[in-house]
């Protein structure tokens, strides 16, 4: 099966081409236009998809030797996402399987995250505990097969990669904030100080915009005449620490409650290599593997779209369970 995967969610245009779980291309654009608004600007976003679709595709096309006519199915993200820039995507899919009369797909988003594991070299046995970390979501699922899952739990406010844009919008950083704080982090101290990340009755769920909060207070109060560089990394540095702490708590939790023997980090924030480093140490004790994929499937991207659609037509649940967020099947 030949899949053609199209994301749009965001900011990042991307085609993917994959048959069966093998990556024959994975093309992602990523919008720089939105650096100096310090965020994703909607308008902008759609825009820059709708000029960058039809050249990503001819070169996906290009580069796979392969005729449009030898796509079996087309996916395409549905949701959730910027809505201008879903439809951008949504609609060049529907369109595209309507000129080739092929299958088209809508794909959650979310799913393209939990499943693109499996576009790795090492895949998870099931069930596996999943831990979702991007600039929109942050949750943890127990993954019993594909599209059997269940929600354990999920941010009740920030997401953790929209923490880590906002402190690092507050210490003065490029957007994204996320690999900038991971790099100044590098230099700085992590004990430097104590910032504090709530604990919810609900186990499985988390809150970063406390620890946002208390970054910005931190620095109002000790810094009012600026910050040197010295203590910005040590504040990425501890503030890293705090978010790292939180998240491999939950992971354990559920690895111990569930008995896992993988788990598995999705989602941007994924990248990010000191929670890789706690995330394995933790999970070493409890003889559980942690995966994460390769940079290019952690972000945004079209392969990991087809995947998850591929895996929706192959046990109909596209059909079962239709995506009606936000377009009706
Ligand atoms: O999954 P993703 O590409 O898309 C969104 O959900 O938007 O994730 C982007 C998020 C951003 O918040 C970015 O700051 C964060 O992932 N991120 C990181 C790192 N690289 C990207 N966060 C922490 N450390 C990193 N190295």
């Amino acid at each position: 099966m030949i899949t053609l995967g199209i994301e749009t969610s965001c900011d990042e245009t991307s085609i993917g081409i994959i048959e069966n779980d093998r990556i024959l291309v994975n093309l992602i654009y990523t919008q720089e236009q939105h650096n100096k608004f310090g965020g994703v600007v909607p308008e902008i976003a759609s825009r820059a998809h709708l000029q960058n679709l039809l050249p990503l595709l001819k070169q996906a096309l290009t580069e796979t030797r392969l005729d449009s006519r030898e796509l079996d199915l087309i996916a395409a993200t549905a949701g959730p996402g910027l809505i201008g820039a879903l439809i951008v995507g949504y609609c060049f899919g529907r369109g595209l399987s309507f000129s080739l009369r092929k299958n088209f797909i809508p794909v959650n988003h979310v799913h393209g995250h939990l499943f693109s594991i499996f576009l790795s070299e090492q895949k998870p046995r099931f069930p596996f505990v999943a831990l979702l970390v991007s600039g929109g979501n942050t949750a943890l699922y127990l993954i019993k097969d594909f599209y059997e899952m269940e929600l354990l739990g999920s941010t009740v406010d920030d997401a953790a990669g929209e923490a880590f844009d906002k402190v690092g919008k507050l210490l003065g950083l490029n957007y994204p904030g996320g690999s900038e704080i991971e790099k100044l982090a590098l230099l700085g101290d992590e004990n430097f100080t104590d910032f504090p990340v709530a604990n919810l009755a609900e186990k499985y769920n988390f809150s970063f915009s406390g620890v946002k909060t208390s970054v910005l207070r931190f620095i109002q109060k000790n810094y009012s005449e600026g910050m040197d560089d010295i203590s910005k990394q040590n504040i990425a540095a501890s503030f890293q620490r705090a978010v790292s702490e939180a998240l491999v708590q939950k992971v354990d939790l559920a690895v111990r409650e569930f008995k896992v023997r993988d788990a598995v980090l999705v989602g941007g924030v994924a990248a990010n290599n000191y929670l890789r480093e706690k995330l394995r140490e933790s999970l070493k004790v409890k003889s559980c593997n942690l995966l994460y994929p390769d940079l290019s499937l952690c972000m945004d991207n079209g392969a990991m779209i087809a995947f998850a659609g591929l895996k929706s037509y192959e046990s109909n649940y596209y059909q079962t369970n239709p995506i009606t967020h936000p377009f009706p099947n």
